[in-house]
């Protein structure tokens, strides 16, 4: 079954009792899917063992409700730049607010997700944890921070959780047998833990000469395979290091790959885990801490201190992990190494196809990450996996759904899609399925990238669509044509009157791409829109943009 699936079953059972019964809310705020699934596995194995559970959404979280709760577990994700997921701000916002109620009966427990390749790792955990401490709860147990390879802390941490939650309700929990956290593996087919080795099928550069861009649009086989997806889900993709770089590390530390190293109750060869079981290009904090205590520097050492936090920043967002080892020479141990390294996991990539257009096959826009520095070539690991796959290769994939970022259930509505650079990939697949299934509703793509030459992202499949009519409306900010940069959010209020017009009509937006710089600025040039061409003050605006995305008609998909 689907997580979706499993969380509506555990909310709908749980809509029928009584609010007062002493119970175990658990609350989520998810962007790319982990921390909903491990909610939902929480919550589900705390119900096998008896407790009242309730499973939300954190934006379907009647906060009201906050200062009547007696035992919550928040399971959150911080987005790259300290933002929390776009399914968790009003919930964020209000529990960090002046609004938050007192709070003096409430026992809770806080999960973090993140990524401690940015500095803000875990950030909207801890700022939860640490208020709602601050407005007089006590903690169930310790705030934990999950890196992305969550499961090694996430797993531990739940079972904890579970414990003490058990014990707190143990008037009221029948005792039963507990069974442990599984991994979140569906019922059938493939899955991340067990993934499809699909064919390639196209690898194509998309980019002209002249672009500073190597984008590829990659097609997958997935015949076989019956692995469903929707216009707007992701596809995952297991990436395998460069071999050129794994060479690089065992050089640059003078190890044998042949040399069997066990970790974790696995013996293989060094070069194994380097090459497909370990992260190897993002550096992290620990990481860089570690070796900094094996390399006995002091310069690396300061950097860690937190008068120096801007300084590794910059270090953990330039560097990538040979440039440190390169960089400060220590001796590290094989076994060490591959403790100290975090696991491989997964990427997602938007799918920019629909099934009724390609049948078994799966495509994707994927920008390849190559660079110099530091004197070397650098790559970003699953783009240059699936950038130097030649066709008939196989590569490991599952599919991750969706369903926050999904065209409207009713067809006639109109959508307007802003997707600059690959962000335009399940814009693709929007206007595949909407040409496809005869969708009634108007189509607006508004895309941008540096150059019109070089950089036009499937310009002729946009140019037929729009000849067709299942593209209404193309607008471009070819950013670097002229000396003044366009982008697309100066489209959207060139356009404004009319883009309000859409979605006064009911039209739903969406937005995927650059998350840092684009995402906010486009977010902001709506609430512009609003106050230009709504006639509302900006305090109005913003409520109108937030009220678009609590219905649903603002979504985002942005990394
Ligand atoms: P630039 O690289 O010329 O600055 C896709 O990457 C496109 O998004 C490029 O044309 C890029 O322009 C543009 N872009 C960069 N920053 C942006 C921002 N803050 N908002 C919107 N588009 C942006």
């Amino acid at each position: 079954s689907q997580p979706g699936g499993v969380a509506r079953a555990v909310s709908a059972a749980l809509a029928r009792e009584p609010v007062n019964l002493p119970r175990l809310s658990v609350v989520y705020g998810s962007q790319t899917g982990n921390a909903k699934r491990l909610a939902e596995q929480f919550a589900r194995t705390a119900e096998t063992a008896g407790l009242q559970v309730r499973l939300l959404r954190a934006d379907a979280y009647p906060t009201r409700e906050l200062k009547n709760e007696r035992l919550l577990v928040v399971v959150i994700s911080t987005q790259g730049d300290g933002d929390p997921p776009d399914d968790a701000r009003g919930f964020v916002e209000f529990v960090l607010g002046k609004r938050a109620p007192q709070l003096a009966e409430l026992k809770f427990g806080v999960l973090g997700l993140g990524d401690s390749s940015y500095p803000k790792f875990c950030e909207i955990g801890r700022l939860l944890d640490e208020r709602l401490a601050e407005l007089g709860a006590s903690r169930l147990l310790d705030r934990a921070e999950a890196d992305v390879d969550f499961d090694r802390v996430a797993r531990p941490w739940a079972e904890r959780a579970l414990q003490v939650a058990r014990e707190q309700l143990k008037a009221h929990a029948p005792l039963a047998t507990v069974t442990p956290l599984r991994p979140a593996a569906a019922a059938a087919g493939w899955t991340r833990e067990k993934p499809f080795s699909a064919e390639v099928i196209a690898n194509q550069r998309l980019t002209g000469r002249g672009s500073d861009k190597d984008i590829r649009h990659i097609e997958l086989s997935l015949e076989g395979a019956s692995l469903h997806y929707e216009p707007g889900d992701a596809l995952g993709l297991w990436p395998r290091n460069p071999p050129a770089l794994v060479d690089a590390v065992l050089e640059t530390l003078q190890l044998d790959g042949n040399a069997p190293v066990s970790v974790d109750e696995l013996t293989q060869p060094l070069r194994l885990w380097l090459s497909e079981h370990r992260e190897l290009t993002r550096l992290s904090r620990p990481l860089l801490a570690q070796h900094a205590a094996l390399a006995g520097s002091a310069d690396l050492n300061r950097l860690l201190s937190p008068e120096h936090s801007a300084q590794l920043q910059k270090i953990l967002a330039d560097y990538q992990i040979i440039d440190l080892l390169r960089s400060w020479p220590a001796s590290w141990s094989a076994e060490e190494l591959v403790a100290a390294l975090r696991p491989l996991t997964p990427r997602l990539y938007s799918i920019a196809s629909s099934r009724s257009v390609v049948g078994d096959e799966a495509h994707l826009t994927v920008a390849h990450v190559a660079y110099e520095a530091f004197g070397s070539t650098h790559w970003g690991a699953a783009s240059h996996y699936l950038a130097s796959r030649e066709e008939a290769a196989r590569v490991p994939v599952f599919i991750e759904h969706n369903e926050r970022f999904r065209l409207p259930r009713d067809s006639s509505r109109d959508v307007i899609m802003i997707g600059p650079g690959t962000g335009v990939a399940p814009f693709r697949g929007f206007v595949q399925e909407r040409a496809a299934t005869g969708a009634a509703g108007r189509n607006w793509l508004l895309f941008g990238n540096p150059h019109f030459r070089s950089d036009f992202l499937y310009q002729t499949e946009w140019q037929e669509a729009l000849k067709k009519g299942s593209l209404n409306r193309l607008d471009l900010a070819f950013s670097r044509d002229q000396a003044e940069k366009i982008y697309v959010q100066h489209r959207l209020a060139e356009h404004g009157a009319e883009l309000y017009r859409w979605l006064e009509n009911g039209a739903h937006l969406y937005v995927c791409g650059d998350a840092t710089r684009m995402a906010r600025d486009v977010h902001e040039a709506l609430i512009e829109v609003a106050v230009s061409h709504g006639g509302k003050s900006r305090e109005d605006a913003v409520e109108y943009v937030n009220q678009l995305q609590q219905q649903g008609r603002y979504a985002r998909d942005v990394y």
